[in-house]
């Protein structure tokens, strides 16, 4: 990740081309931070903001022991870091049907340039939402990927979000030449769709995790309108092997998942994650057609499509898991100029 923007303005064109400063009118609220916790001296707060505890909800949520090992603490300290943080931490509530509601009215469609796959969809892939796309290698997950960062940068009526695409890059399989292709493929400058997303290789699973707080932080000064984890589980899976291990990956990804959905939410953004399905080598447990997180990612994830290669080229998506929409396929094909029916 390299930009930055230092003010809390966001730059947007207005209608005659011209740049115009939007200042935030929300100055950030003064949230009482780790270091207000009692008892939290320096040093300790550097542990807790070195294992990521930026705010307190998330020290609120957690067990002294998991505090403990994560932030390297005491047992005691850690049940007391808890529970001053559940004191002040703001723990949210209850809110009316009326205002989801009016949450729900705010999700944005992002178009994946297929008809048949947005149609599959109910008109797109839906902001505020973790949309996971399984399938074995090849199958395009990757594609997919850089064609929703591409096309997020559209203007809404265009199918767009109109925002910043951040890209998390675990295989170091993001190809900036193929975002090129893919804009110069419904007429962008692939200059201005390149500068609009943020990448980062991720090379561990704990620094795939940071990456997401730093996200949050960045998000603050940027319209942040789409969120890619390529794959979500190749660390996880490679770290945590065997069944010994299954536990611990199975809650790391299940705290991975809640950050990103709690990105998605806050920001009114898309997060898609990629996820591959076991390959027959490793299926010394578990169904080898499944894919990796099993339970715990499929249950965070809001929508999961499944791709697998068909005739002819073609490939196939299928709707396997929705709230609102019912199982179907989409047939589309990956072109020079990318996915199209
Ligand atoms: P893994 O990450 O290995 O699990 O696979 P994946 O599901 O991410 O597959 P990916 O999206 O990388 O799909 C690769 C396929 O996309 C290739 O086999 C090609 O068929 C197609 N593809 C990739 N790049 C291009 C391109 O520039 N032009 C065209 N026409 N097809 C491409
Ligand atoms: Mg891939």
């Amino acid at each position: 990740m390299t930009s930055r923007k230092k003010t809390t303005s966001t730059e947007t064109i207005d209608e005659e081309g011209e740049e115009v400063l939007m200042i935030d009118a929300e100055d950030e609220k003064t949230e009482p931070t780790v270091e207000d916790l009692p008892g939290v001296g320096p040093a300790t707060a550097e542990k807790l903001r070195e294992a990521g505890f930026n705010e307190l909800l998330a020290i609120a949520v957690m067990t002294p022991k998991a505090l403990a090992d994560a932030a390297e603490l005491g047992e005691a300290v850690s049940a007391k870091i808890i529970s001053a943080a559940k004191k002040q931490a703001n723990i949210g509530g209850f809110i009316s049907g009326n205002s989801l509601l009016e949450r729900r009215r705010q999700v944005q469609k992002l178009t994946s340039g297929s008809t048949a796959i947005d149609d599959l969809l109910g008109g797109g892939f839906e902001t505020q939402s973790i949309c996971e796309v399984y399938g074995e290698f090849g199958s395009g997950k990757t594609q997919v990927g850089h064609q929703l960062a591409v096309n997020c940068i559209l203007p809404l009526e265009q199918g767009g979000l109109d925002g910043e695409v951040f890209y998390i890059d675990t295989e170091d399989t993001f190809r900036p030449e193929r975002i090129s292709q893919m804009a110069r493929g419904i007429g962008l400058d692939p200059e201005v769709v390149l500068e609009r997303i943020h990448v980062a290789r991720a090379y561990n699973s704990a620094h795939q995790m940071l990456l997401v707080d730093e996200i949050q932080r960045m998000a603050k000064n940027m319209d942040v309108k789409l969120i890619i984890v390529d794959s979500l589980t190749s660390h996880f899976r490679a770290e945590f092997l065997g069944r010994g291990m299954l536990a611990e990956r199975q809650q790391k990804l299940g705290r991975h998942m809640k950050e990103l959905k709690k990105l998605a939410d806050i920001n009114n953004a898309l997060v898609l994650v990629s996820n591959q399905v076991m390959s027959k080598p490793d299926a010394m447990w578990g169904d080898p057609t499944k894919p990796i997180g099993g339970h715990i990612v499929g249950h965070a994830s809001t929508f999961r499509i499944y791709l697998k290669k068909s005739k002819a080229g073609s490939r196939i998506a299928r709707l396997v898991d929705s709230p609102n929409l019912p199982e179907g396929e989409a047939k589309f094909f990956v072109t020079a100029d990318g996915l199209r029916d």
